[in-house]
């Protein structure tokens, strides 16, 4: 690999120099676009370099497990958008939610999180992680009360999504991070929802913040990837420890699709945005529907905290119909343009019905604890014209 000399500035480059050119290494070959290095071992010219560098002595890869040029330049690429020291990519965005909990937790440890949780989340949080011992706390994210009541002397993590999936529910960073540091617990937020192009949990106080590359950094719907972004300590400390001996590694293939992904994302973070809030404002005129869902949106309980911490109001626009199940299956039936399908952050519009997919396994109580009902949909909004996505859902509804 050559030296990133060029990268030099990248700090104060704007966020679409950085998705372009962040953390990019260039091989003696002098390629345009990130090489994939499809290797899974490493060769050294002698035993004692080997043994340097296993002893981290000498700079260089010892295994796929452990590192490979090219997760290096997403993780780089990654760090730089958030402003972050470091980054350690994964096998998907559940491998970094369960990674970032469990690298630093022990029996005995206690965990607060928001309640209103994506359900492979609430598992890890409410059944996985105390089969190890370690306890937990749900609290109403909104309710700051309620997260320095839960706080006991084992606490060492809060964990909470915002805006979460599929309610939408926006969680005051600042003060929920404030609340964390005078404790002395490590803030985990899920910033999948929001992104790293449209909220910066790291200038609120969040100590570790998750993604899944699933979604918005793929955006094409080809790979699993996930991401971690924290203090470089973070990652040398706890993560390293735990990550490279249990083996969540993300392939150097599905972390070149992300990293080429990642150079699109902020135009495609932005036009998808600037349609879902089209998209919630003619929801939320349309008689049919009893509730729309949007972090920009007036009706939003927490419009203006939104509007405080993310920069456009998402790409996720979640609504209720009246009729429960029944009727919300009609819609998803009528489709013709939007695709009935559970990933999101796609060029394609996406319609899921959360209460049988994304959260049928955490059962009827925890939905509805959630506030998760059975009319509720949940729509990605992708990249097609809006007169289009329009046109279909009007007429999904109006069946
Ligand atoms: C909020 C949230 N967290 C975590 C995940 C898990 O990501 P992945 O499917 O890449 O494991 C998802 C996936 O939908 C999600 O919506």
């Amino acid at each position: 690999m050559t030296k990133k000399t060029r990268t030099k500035n990248a700090p104060t480059w704007g966020d679409h120099t950085k998705l372009v050119r962040g953390g990019l290494e260039r091989t003696a070959f002098g390629e345009t676009s990130e090489a994939l290095f499809l290797n899974s071992g490493y060769v050294y010219d002698s035993p004692e370099t080997a043994e340097k560098r296993f002893m981290g002595e000498d700079d260089g890869y010892v295994y796929g497990r452990y590192g490979n040029p090219t997760v290096s330049m997403f993780e780089e690429r990654l760090a730089l958008l958030e402003g972050a020291e470091a980054c350690y990519g994964v096998a998907s965005g559940m491998a970094a939610v369960f990674g970032a909990l469990a690298c630093q937790l022990k029996a005995g440890d206690h965990v607060v999180s928001s309640k209103a949780l994506f359900g492979s989340c609430y598992q890890v949080i409410t059944q996985i992680l105390p089969r190890f011992g370690i306890n937990h706390t749900l609290v109403d994210g909104g309710d700051l009360a309620a997260w320095k009541a839960a706080i006991t002397p084992q606490t060492k993590c809060f964990f909470l999504e915002t805006p979460s999936n599929p309610t939408l529910d926006v969680i005051d960073l600042a003060a929920v991070c404030e609340i964390g540091k005078a404790a002395g617990v490590n803030i985990i937020v899920d910033n999948i929802f929001a992104t790293p192009i449209l909220q910066k949990p790291l200038k609120f106080g969040a100590d570790v913040i998750v993604y899944s590359g699933t979604k918005h950094m793929d955006g094409q719907g080809r790979v699993l990837g996930g991401a971690i972004v924290s203090t470089k300590k973070f990652k040398e400390d706890m993560l390293k420890p735990f990550l490279r001996h249990t083996g969540p590694s993300i392939s150097p293939f599905n972390a070149w699709v992300l990293l080429k992904g990642l150079e699109t994302m902020k135009l495609r973070v932005e036009a998808q945005s600037i349609s879902a809030e089209t998209v919630a404002q003619h929801l939320g005129a349309t008689k049919v529907i009893a509730r729309v869902i949007y972090p920009f949106l007036d009706s939003h309980p927490k419009m203006a905290l939104a509007k405080k911490q993310m920069s456009m109001g998402g790409t996720m626009v979640t609504f209720e119909v009246e009729g429960g199940k029944a009727k919300a299956f009609d819609v998803l039936r009528r489709l013709r343009l939007v695709d009935i399908s559970n990933n999101l952050g796609d060029a394609k519009s996406l319609m899921t019905h959360p209460a049988s997919t994304t959260h049928r396994n955490i059962g009827p109580e925890a939905r509805a604890m959630m506030g998760i009902t059975d009319g509720m949909l949940r729509l990605s909004v992708g990249l097609e014209d809006i007169k289009d996505i329009l046109d279909d859902v009007k007429q999904a509804l109006a069946g």
